[in-house]
């Protein structure tokens, strides 16, 4: 006998004879009705258990959280809630869950309980939803790069470089944290390290992937990346996934086609094949936004909002539009925003961003041509001398969920940028080199997954859609 799933089990429409099926028990009602999940749905499906014909010592042991393995006959149901369930014929138990000590109890726990038990929250219905919908987003990216001739490519993870320049880099070293060697002047000796010089854990890949880009023309990498901000906000990790595509030969309008197409690809892609987990999720938001008061209710449903961001063009608006727009708006009933934009060349906080995205324009606006001493290093410099080939593209309820750029091709143009930020020419001289042979034209952007996965599920807190969130406070498991 073949073992099913039970997602496979409840499409069938026909009495089979005899099914093998292994899950986890969800609850056990009456000693007769077990709600039996394996992760393959959001759906359990129901195994009855005629007592009589069972040991109750084993019947005991079907409690919450317990592992079992049930042979039967799948027939129709008698009963409301499903089309088939399994009449057991055998039943074991393969690992018991002791009722009293098990965390994951048939009720609603809060996010900050199931935060805290990361390792068990899969076995909820909403965190198994947006789990699985974090692993078909996945699939959906390489789906696209591979479909448009893009090649995978692996950025290191160890790296000597700051990819932005922000200083914001966990150190990885092997000396001796207590006791390093230091040179005359006291400072840590990094030349005594393994490496011989400083590494980090990589900020991005963005710069390995350009050196791809520059040979292999279309490239994207999808790994880990991290960032040492003490950013503690429901927004920012300490490790975040990052999706880097880089194209040579491709200017910044090019890239803004690019990424806006990605995005409605993978978008489209769960609308289509993930409908069961995306309707448990709206549903749970419109529960949610029903407690809230009128003017604080979301005016759109999650797979709304989703179909609105397939079906409409993003905005494409300048720095200096959006500036003039901040300037000349009343956000709210104090008619300010808590950091008022007076200048030219100031960064918008994510209050600016959301207001143009949900107030203003209504819709995923692309931001580009941002003053230059904003951005990084590496964006191209436009013929004004002030503004970059940047963009940022905003996303309701999320703000920023994509940063790129054209990245500056001319080497004296980077070498003079480079300069005016201390950044020593030895430390990029393979960076430089792309610009010294055979330069080109060339741009790409990148994406946070879990900013992605949080607009895809409607999960407010990027803590809740990766399996083991690194923030400041948490690194427990
Ligand atoms: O805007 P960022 O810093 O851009 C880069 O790293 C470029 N090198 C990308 C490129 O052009 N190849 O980061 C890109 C995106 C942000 O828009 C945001 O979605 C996400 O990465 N991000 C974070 N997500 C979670 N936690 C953090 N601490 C994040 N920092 C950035
Ligand atoms: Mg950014």
């Amino acid at each position: 006998m073949q073992l099913r799933t039970v997602s496979e089990l409840l499409s069938q429409e026909i009495v089979i004879p005899d099914v093998e099926i292994k899950g986890w028990v969800r609850t056990f009602r009456a000693n007769r009705f077990i709600a039996l999940n394996d992760g393959s749905t959001l759906n359990n499906i129901q195994c009855v258990v005629d007592f009589e014909q069972f040991d109750e010592a084993l019947l005991k042991r079907i409690t919450t959280g317990a592992a079992i393995h049930v042979k039967g006959e799948l027939v129709e149901s008698q009963g409301k809630g499903q089309q088939v369930e399994i009449q057991v014929k055998e039943l074991d138990v393969l690992g018991d869950s002791n009722p009293d000590t098990y965390p994951i109890q048939p009720k609603k726990h809060s996010f900050e309980f199931l935060r805290e038990h990361a390792h068990l929250r899969t076995r909820t219905n909403t965190f198994s939803a947006v789990m699985r919908l974090r692993s078909a987003l996945s699939f959906a990216i390489h789906k696209y790069f591979n479909e448009n001739g893009f090649y995978y490519m692996h950025a290191p993870i160890i790296t000597g470089s700051d990819a932005e320049g922000a200083g914001e880099m966990f150190k990885v070293t092997t000396l001796d944290a207590e006791n390093p060697p230091k040179d005359e002047n006291g400072n840590v000796d990094y030349s005594k390290d393994f490496f011989g010089k400083e590494t980090n854990l990589t900020v991005s890949g963005q710069l390995e992937a350009e050196t791809y880009a520059m040979s292999l023309g279309k490239v994207y990498t999808f790994g880990p990346t991290f960032r040492a901000e003490n950013s503690n906000t429901s927004r920012h990790l300490a490790e975040f996934w990052m999706i880097e595509p880089e194209v040579a030969f491709m200017d910044l309008a090019g890239n803004m086609d690019l990424a806006e197409d990605f995005m409605k690809y993978v978008i489209k892609y769960i609308l289509v094949n993930n409908r069961e987990d995306l309707e448990f999720l709206d549903k749970r938001l419109q529960d949610e936004d029903k407690k809230k008061p009128q003017a604080e209710r979301s005016p759109m449903s999650l797979i709304e909002k989703l179909n609105f961001v397939t079906d409409n063009h993003f905005k494409r608006v300048s720095y200096t539009e959006a500036i003039d727009i901040l300037r000349n708006s009343k956000p709210n009933k104090k008619k300010k925003f808590k950091y008022i934009i007076d200048e030219w060349g100031t960064d918008l906080q994510s209050e600016h961003e959301r207001y143009l995205v949900e107030k203003h324009f209504k819709c995923p606006v692309i931001l580009f041509d941002y003053p230059a001493n904003i951005k990084a290093f590496y964006m191209r410099l436009n013929d004004d001398g002030k503004t970059v080939r940047a963009m940022d593209i905003l996303f309701p309820g999320i703000g920023e969920i994509v940063g790129g750029a054209q990245r500056e091709e001319r080497l004296d143009v980077l070498k003079e940028k480079m300069a005016a930020i201390n950044i020593p020419e030895e430390e990029l001289w393979w960076y430089l080199d792309l610009r010294k042979f055979g330069t080109a034209v060339h741009s790409g952007f990148g994406l946070g997954f879990e900013r992605l996965v949080m607009f895809a599920t409607g999960m407010s807190n990027i803590r809740d859609v990766i399996p083991f969130p690194r923030t400041p406070q948490n690194a427990e498991f």
